[in-house]
This record gives structure tokens, C-alpha cells and sequence, in this order.
């Protein structure tokens, strides 16, 4: 019954989650665009810096940009806030139902012993707190007139969290977890620093004051940050998919690497938007993710070499070695009726009771229990490295019977 209503959490939460992010990283793109492609009006108005024509949906849209504010501020003004704060939230409830409710499945690994669930919850709070108040502390020092020092400084401080986070978990949650670090910053930015500055802008503009423009300037470096560790934190919530990059030894610098890669396709827009073309960066771009995809490639002499000891005489391996590994390590999970507690159904429907099931997934089986050894789950069944290779011995040898 727990994990039937957790499943359903997990289903409403991670749905919740991506149509907020969808909402707040369309405003977010859709103001950017917007701010880049207002021009000044053709026939000059009062007060109006900028105009924009568009059409969507059948109807035609003019938007106006101030120089300042209006002389009458209107009933509603849109914050856009919301959208941020409801991502955050529902990401919080998912790593909640996910990792949080029962540590031994997801988060913790079982080579990293003694960690209490207590324990691991309270570091991964501790590192998500952490990480937020050393990042404002940054901002708000003198090395914020340093803007590119300060972006290198924190990626390379995030790196250095991602690696401990690797050490820690497994693999996937510190993956998660360096993705909910980013998204707290990024929500955090929005509650702390550009909503309360706005409103202090605004209250100042309605008071009939000049605005502080030391409250815009840091907004507007937080909204920057924000834009620029959007794709990064995309694929991060996409990277349970792809047990290749999380499951790999050195998923940390691939992370690291994808991060800078698509940081520097924003940049790319960023720059274009503001009429500069650095059309190279785009084909340097994709260079440097083959160049990655190319030098993280799982090198094949490493399962064969601990296979040695039972492959090397040429010995055959047939499905009847390999399934009672299957059914010790595996079947509690991958199985049509799965007995390990807090499993409903097979994980992504994998079934591995039959030799045509196996047979099917053996690439799958390749990449998740021989290679990056993410499966066990935490290893919670103890495959032993001996099983591993006789995996890899089997699915090398082209399955046989
Ligand atoms: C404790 C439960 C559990 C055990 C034991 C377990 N798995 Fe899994 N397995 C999962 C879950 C959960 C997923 C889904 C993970 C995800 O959504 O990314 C999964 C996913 C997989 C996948 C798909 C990976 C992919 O590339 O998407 C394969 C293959 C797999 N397991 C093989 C195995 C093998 C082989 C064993 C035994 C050596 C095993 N699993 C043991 C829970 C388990």
C-alpha cells in the first residue's frame, strides 16, 4: 500500500515540477527574447522606450516597455513569481518521495556504510543550505564586480560538490542533487534578491523617488546567473535517463563538461540577441559534446578484463550461469510480481525472469550492471564483481542459451 501512494505522489509531484518549470523557464525565455527585440517606437512616445508587434494564436499583441514606470501604475501587475516558487516546491516534495522516504533504494550506497537515513537526509539539506549561502555570499561580496570570476569561481565550487556528492550517494541522486542545488539558487535568487529588489523599485517609482539603481543591478546579475544555469539544470532533470553519463566513474567532470558546453550555447543566444554572431560557437559547441561522448566511451577491455578468470579459457557462458544471478540479484525488482518492498511493478517494465526477456535488454543490462554498475540499485542485492564479469562474459559472447 506505501509504495502504491507513493507512486501516485511521485506521479503528481514530477508532473507538477515540469509544468512549473515549463511555465517559469517559458516567462523566463519569452522576457529575455522579449528584451532583446523590443525596439524604440517608430513615432516617438512619452515615456514609452520600447515597442514590440506580434502575432500568436490568431491575434495580434503590441507590447510597450517603459522608460521607467508609468506615471499610473495599473490594478494588476504580473510578478511572475509563482512559476518559480511552485518548481522549487514540487521539486522539493519529489526529492522527498523520491529519495528522502526511503534512502536505502535511491540515495544511499551501500559501500558507503554507517550513514543513517537521518544522516544522509541531513547532508543532502546541509549541501543544498550550504550551497545557496555561499553563492549570495559571493554575490553580495566585492566579487561581484568581477562578473566572470565569479562564474568560473562557482562552477568550479559546484564541481567540487558534485564530486563530493558522488562520493556520497548513488550516482543518480547526486546527480539530483547537484540539480536541486541549482534550482534552489535559482529560486532562491527570485525570493530573496529580484522579487524584494523589484518591489523596492516599484514602491520607490510609485512614491515618485528615483528608483535605487543598486537594487536593479542586482536582480538583473541574479536574472543573469538564472538564464545561464537553465540548460545545465534541464539536463540534470533529464539525466536519469542516461545511466552512460551518471553511471560512469568520472560522471562528475562529464556533468561538468556538459554544463560549460551549454552554457556556452545560452551565451551564443545571448550574444546574438544583443546583435553580436559568434556563429563559431555553435560548431564548437557540438565538437566538444562529441569530443566528450568520445573520450567518456566505456572502455570494453575493463569488464573483459575481470572476466578473464572464466572467460579466458574460452569457456562458454550459457543463460543457465547467468540466471541464477538474475534471480538472487535481480528478481526481486525485475520480476512481473516484484517481492522487494515498496515495488509495485518491474522498474521501467524490465523483466529478467526469462531468457528471451533478458536477451532483450541485454545492451541495457550492459550499460546499467556491467559498466556502471548503477544496477544493483545501490547495490542493494550484493552482486559480487565476479557476476558483473560473467554478465559482461555472456553478453559478449552473443547470449547463448
Ligand atoms: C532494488 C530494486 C532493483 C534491483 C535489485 C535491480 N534493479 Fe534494475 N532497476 C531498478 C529500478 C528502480 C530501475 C529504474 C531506474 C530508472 O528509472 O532509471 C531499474 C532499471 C534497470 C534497467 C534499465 C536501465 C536503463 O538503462 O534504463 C536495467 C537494464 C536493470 N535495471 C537491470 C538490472 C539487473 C541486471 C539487476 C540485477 C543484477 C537489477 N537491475 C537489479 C531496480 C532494481
Amino acid at each position: 500500500m506505501e509504495g502504491y501512494i507513493l507512486d501516485w505522489f511521485n506521479l503528481f509531484f514530477r508532473w507538477f515540477h515540469l509544468i512549473t518549470g515549463a511555465a517559469w523557464i517559458g516567462t523566463s525565455f519569452y522576457f529575455n527574447w522579449l528584451n532583446h527585440n523590443i525596439r524604440s517606437p517608430e513615432t516617438p512616445k512619452d515615456g514609452i522606450k520600447g515597442e514590440l508587434f506580434a502575432v500568436h494564436g490568431g491575434a495580434f499583441y503590441q507590447v510597450l516597455k517603459y522608460d521607467g514606470a508609468p506615471k499610473v501604475l495599473p490594478k494588476t501587475l504580473h510578478w511572475f513569481k509563482w512559476e518559480a516558487y511552485f518548481t522549487w516546491i514540487t521539486g522539493i516534495c519529489l526529492l522527498t518521495v523520491v529519495y528522502y522516504w526511503d534512502t536505502k533504494i535511491y540515495l544511499l550506497q551501500s559501500t558507503v556504510g554507517g550513514l543513517q537515513p537521518w544522516q544522509a537526509i541531513a547532508i543532502s539539506v546541509g549541501f543544498i543550505t550550504a550551497s545557496w549561502l555561499v553563492y549570495d555570499l559571493m554575490c553580495r561580496s566585492p566579487l561581484h564586480k568581477q562578473p566572470m570570476f565569479l562564474a568560473i569561481l562557482g562552477l568550479i565550487l559546484l564541481t567540487i560538490a558534485s564530486f563530493a556528492l558522488t562520493r556520497i550517494y548513488q550516482p543518480r541522486a547526486a546527480f539530483m542533487h547537484v540539480g536541486v542545488i541549482i534550482g534552489t539558487i535559482m529560486a532562491a535568487n527570485v525570493f530573496f534578491v529580484i522579487i524584494p529588489n523589484q518591489r523596492i523599485m516599484v514602491d520607490a517609482m510609485i512614491a515618485g523617488q528615483p528608483p535605487d539603481i543598486s537594487k536593479g543591478a542586482a536582480g538583473a546579475m541574479r536574472s543573469l546567473h538564472n538564464n545561464y544555469l537553465t540548460l545545465p539544470v534541464l539536463f540534470i532533470m533529464l539525466s536519469n535517463h542516461y545511466p552512460t553519463v551518471f553511471g560512469h566513474h568520472l560522471n562528475w567532470a562529464i556533468l561538468a563538461g556538459l554544463s560549460v558546453i551549454s552554457m556556452g550555447v545560452r551565451h551564443y543566444f545571448n550574444l546574438k540577441h544583443n546583435g553580436e554572431h559568434k556563429v563559431w560557437i555553435l560548431p564548437v559547441a557540438a565538437v566538444a559534446m562529441v569530443a566528450l561522448a568520445l573520450v567518456s566511451k566505456p572502455r570494453p577491455a575493463e569488464p573483459l578484463a575481470t572476466s578473464r578468470p572464466i572467460g579466458a579459457h574460452g569457456a562458454r557462458v550459457t543463460f543457465q550461469q547467468i540466471q541464477p544471478i538474475l534471480q538472487v540479484r535481480c528478481l526481486s525488482c525485475h520480476a512481473a510480481k516484484p517481492s522487494f518492498p515498496g515495488f509495485l511493478a518491474p522498474p521501467q517494465g524490465i523483466m529478467l525472469e526469462r531468457y528471451e526477456q533478458a536477451r532483450a535488454v541485454h545492451a541495457k543490462i550492459k550499460s546499467s550492471t556491467v559498466d556502471s554498475q548503477y544496477m544493483p540499485l545501490g547495490n542493494l542485492t550484493k552482486i559480487t564483481p565476479e557476476e558483473r564479469a560473467l554478465l559482461g562474459a555472456w553478453i559478449q559472447q552473443g547470449m547463448p542459451q
